[in-house]
């Protein structure tokens, strides 16, 4: 008997962190997961032969999300037969130091705000192309509380830039919902992986305590998370931020 088709995800940044956490989700829901990375093809590799450990399908794909061409490319990797049914977009491609807008260069805001946005907006469009042909897909954008929340010091970059992410998705689920297309977004707060690892153990027991759920999150915690967004679970949500934060964000209200 012929074992029946995957359906195909591509989850940007899925070598490491919450892109791992998440590939591995989406693998163990039975989806073909193509594991983009940007340098690290051993983290990658990991990534995939711990899928195909555990028995789901998978494999590497290199690739700069900010590169038009590359993440058009990318696309064209993870849907060889033109067929794709989630796009996760959660790659750290716009890189940041915490820094108060009185010293920033706009060279460095303004930068931090494109690649933010040129990280999804090619694979989107290229996406959504596919999509529409099968009147059926879902997207999902890794975003941060910073965001909407309270004004974190130094965090006027990244915040932006997220809250152009949280817009871009909103205009897009508008559009895409038509085509059979769900746009949604994942919002955490501080969430243990190697990117947030230089934060303090001290101020990490602060976030844990003021978060109702009295811990930070693990990468799983949001995994979790983008793989019920992308689930069938969520059929009729689209057009929404969801914080995974442990309440944090509820409890400053
Ligand atoms: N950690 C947190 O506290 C936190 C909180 C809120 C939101 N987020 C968001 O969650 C997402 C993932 O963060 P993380 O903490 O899991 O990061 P991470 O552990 O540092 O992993 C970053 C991932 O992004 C990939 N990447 C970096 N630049 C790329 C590029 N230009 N093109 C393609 N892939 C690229 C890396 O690939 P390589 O392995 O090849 O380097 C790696 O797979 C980010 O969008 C971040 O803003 C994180």
């Amino acid at each position: 008997m012929a074992s029946p088709v995957r359906p195909t995800a591509l989850v940007t940044g899925g070598s490491r962190g919450i892109g791992a956490a998440t590939s591995l989700r989406l693998a163990s829901a039975g989806y073909r997961v193509g594991v983009n990375y940007f340098s690290n093809r051993t983290a990658a590799d990991a990534v995939v032969a711990k899928i195909a450990a555990d028995g789901g399908s998978a494999f590497a794909v290199q690739g700069d999300v900010r590169d038009e061409a590359r993440a058009a490319h990318l696309i064209e990797q993870a849907a060889p037969d033109g067929h794709l049914d989630a796009l996760v977009c959660n790659a750290a491609a716009a890189a940041f130091t915490p820094t108060p807008v009185s010293t920033l260069p706009w060279a460095d805001f303004s930068t931090k705000l494109t690649d933010e946005l040129a990280g999804v907006y090619t694979l989107v469009q290229r996406a959504l192309a596919l999509m529409e042909q099968q009147q059926r897909g879902t997207i999902v954008f890794v975003s941060s509380t910073v965001a909407d929340g309270p004004p974190a010091p130094g965090m006027a970059a990244h915040g932006t830039a997220k809250a152009a992410l949280n817009t871009f998705a909103r205009f897009l689920a508008c559009e895409a919902g038509p085509m059979g297309v769900r746009v949604n977004v994942v919002a955490p707060g501080f969430v243990r992986t190697e990117a947030s690892a230089h934060m303090p153990q001290a101020l990490r027991q602060q976030l844990a305590d003021r978060a109702p759920l009295r811990r930070v999150a693990e990468a799983d915690d949001v995994a979790r998370a983008v793989a019920m967004l992308v689930s069938d679970d969520a059929q009729f949500v689209t057009g929404t931020v969801l914080p995974v934060d442990g309440g944090t964000t509820v409890s400053r209200m």
